[in-house]
C-alpha cells in the first residue's frame, strides 16, 4: 500500500512469517548445537552507556565515530543502542563477579545498531548470533570457536563459505605492527585518502579497512602482520592453524585481515560467503585478550565470534535452500458451512489440538469452494469438512487433498479420525 503515513525506519525491516519460521528454526539449530558444547545463553540490554563501545570498539573506528545511535536519557547521561554485544557480555560477566570462574561460555542472539548506509546485506538494525568465551588464553579456546562457527554455518546448510585467518599479536606485537605500517605508509602519505591520511596518526591498523582504490594498492604492500610476532604469539598461531587443520576445516590466511573493531589481539578471522555480494562477510571474530582488564577486570584472555543472520538468510534465499527451513504446513483445515457447524467445529479444532494434531480454520463466512482454495494454498493435507447434513448425520467428511480421497467418519470416533491423519492403520 502506498502512502501510508507510518512506515519502517531507513535501514529496518520487518520479519513475517514465513521467513519469522525460517528464524526460529535457524535459532532453535543453533541453540542446540551451542549447549552441545557447554555454552550458555546471555541476554544483556539492548540500550548500554556510550562510553562502553567508545572504551572496547575503539575511539577512532567507523563505529564510534560515524555509525553509533547515540543520545543522551533524561539524566543526561550518554546511552546508545548497542552496535555489538561482545563489550556488553564482558561488561556483564565483570558486574556479576564470573571472572573467578575458570572459564564462560556465553552464546547470544540479537538486535544491533549501526547507523550505516543501508544496502542488501547491510542494516541499521541487523542481529547476530554469537559466541563469547570468556576467561581463557588456550589456543584450543580459539580452535573451539571457530569450529563452532563452522559446524553453524553447516547445520544452516551453507557450503559455500571461505574461512580467512590472521593474527594481530599482542599488545607489544601490534604496537611493532602499527609502527611499522606507519612508518611505511607516512612515506606514500599523499597518495593516501584524506581519512587514510588521518588514520595515519591516530590509529594506523584502520588504514587496512579502507576501501579505496588508491589505499588498497598501498595496502596491498604492507608487510604481514605474521612477521613481526613474538615467539609466543608465533606458537599460538601455529598451534592453532594445525589443530584446525587436524580438524579437516579448510582456511587461508590472510595477512591484512585487522578487523574494524580496536579491542583484538592474536587470532581475528573473517568468513565470507561468495554468495552476498560487496557486504561478503557472513561472520566475524577473534582474541581479544585486553578487553577484560581494558574494562576493569583482572588480566584474562577471551574470543569469539558473530554471525549475521541477515546475511544467513540472503545466502540461504541465493543458494535456493531457504524452502528447507520454512514451517511445515498444519495437519488439518476445517472447513464449516454454517453457524451451527462452526461452533462444533470450533470445539473439534480444540479436541484435535489435545491430540497433538495441528488444525486451524479460518472462522469467515466464505464459500466451501473458497475454503478449499484456501486449503490448497496452505498445501494442507487434510480438510475436514462440517455441513448441515454431517451436522444431522453426526458425522464430518475427511477428505485427503493429495489423493483427492474422502469418507465420512462419526463424530463420536475421534480415535479414527486422529488415526486417519496421522496415517496409521485401523
Ligand atoms: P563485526 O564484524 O562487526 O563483529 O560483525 C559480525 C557480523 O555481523 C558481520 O560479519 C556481519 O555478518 C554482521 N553485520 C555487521 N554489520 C552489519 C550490518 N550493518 N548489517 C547486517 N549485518 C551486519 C562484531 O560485531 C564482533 N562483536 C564479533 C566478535 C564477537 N568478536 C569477538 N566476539
Amino acid at each position: 500500500m502506498k502512502n501510508l503515513p507510518y512506515k519502517a525506519l531507513k535501514g529496518t525491516k520487518d520479519i513475517l512469517p514465513p521467513e519469522s519460521f525460517v528464524w526460529q528454526n535457524l535459532e532453535e539449530k543453533a541453540r542446540r548445537l551451542f549447549s552441545h558444547y557447554g555454552y550458555q545463553e546471555i541476554r544483556t540490554p539492548i540500550i548500554e552507556e556510550l562510553k562502553l563501545f567508545v572504551r572496547s570498539v575503539g575511539e577512532t573506528t567507523d563505529i564510534v565515530q560515524k555509525e553509533m545511535f547515540s543520545f543522551k536519557d533524561r539524566g543526561g547521561r550518554e546511552i546508545c543502542l548497542r552496535p555489538e554485544a561482545t563489550a556488553s557480555c564482558v561488561r556483564a560477566y565483570l558486574e556479576s563477579n564470573l571472572s573467578s570462574e575458570p572459564i564462560v561460555k556465553f552464546y547470544y542472539f540479537g538486535p544491533m545498531f549501526r547507523a550505516e548506509r543501508p544496502q542488501k546485506g547491510r542494516y541499521r538494525q541487523f542481529h547476530q548470533i554469537g559466541v563469547e568465551v570468556l576467561g581463557a588464553n588456550s589456543y584450543l579456546v580459539d580452535a573451539e570457536v571457530i569450529l563452532l562457527l563452522v559446524e553453524l554455518v553447516k547445520e544452516f546448510s551453507l557450503e559455500h563459505f571461505l574461512l580467512k585467518i590472521n593474527s594481530l599479536g599482542c599488545t607489544e606485537d601490534k604496537k611493532k605492527i602499527s609502527e611499522e605500517y606507519r612508518k611505511i605508509l607516512l612515506k606514500r602519505k599523499e597518495r593516501l585518502c584524506p581519512l587514510c591520511q588521518e588514520r595515519c596518526e591516530r590509529n594506523v591498523l584502520r588504514v587496512l579497512d579502507c576501501k579505496e582504490k588508491r589505499c588498497q594498492e598501498i595496502i596491498g604492500d604492507l608487510p604481514s602482520t605474521l612477521e613481526m610476532l613474538c615467539e609466543n604469539c608465533r606458537r599460538h598461531f601455529q598451534s592453532l592453524l594445525d589443530i584446525l587443520s587436524s580438524l579437516n576445516i579448510k582456511y587461508t590466511v590472510e595477512p591484512r585481515i585487522v578487523r574494524g573493531l580496536d579491542y583484538y589481539t592474536r587470532t581475528v578471522f573473517e568468513l565470507t560467503s561468495e554468495l552476498l555480494g560487496s557486504q561478503d562477510a557472513l561472520a566475524a571474530g577473534g582474541r581479544y585478550d585486553n578487553l577484560i582488564e581494558d574494562l576493569g577486570g583482572p588480566s584474562l584472555g577471551a574470543v569469539g565470534f558473530a554471525l549475521g543472520m541477515e546475511r544467513v538468510i540472503i545466502a540461504l534465499e541465493k543458494s535456493g535452500k531457504l524452502n528447507e527451513f520454512v514451517e511445515k504446513p498444519l495437519e488439518v483445515f476445517l472447513i464449516t458451512l454454517g453457524e451451527e457447524a462452526d461452533k462444533e467445529g470450533f470445539l473439534l479444532m480444540e479436541r484435535l489440538r489435545k491430540k497433538d494434531i495441528s488444525v486451524d480454520m479460518d472462522y469467515s463466512g466464505k464459500s466451501l469452494k473458497a475454503k478449499m482454495r484456501r486449503a490448497d494454498k496452505l498445501k494442507i493435507r487434510f480438510v475436514i469438512i462440517i455441513g448441515e447434513d454431517e451436522l444431522k448425520k453426526g458425522r464430518y467428511i475427511l477428505r485427503d487433498m493429495q489423493s483427492g480421497y474422502q469418507e465420512m467418519i462419526n463424530k463420536e470416533d475421534l480415535e479414527k479420525l486422529c488415526k486417519k491423519i496421522r496415517g496409521e492403520q485401523g
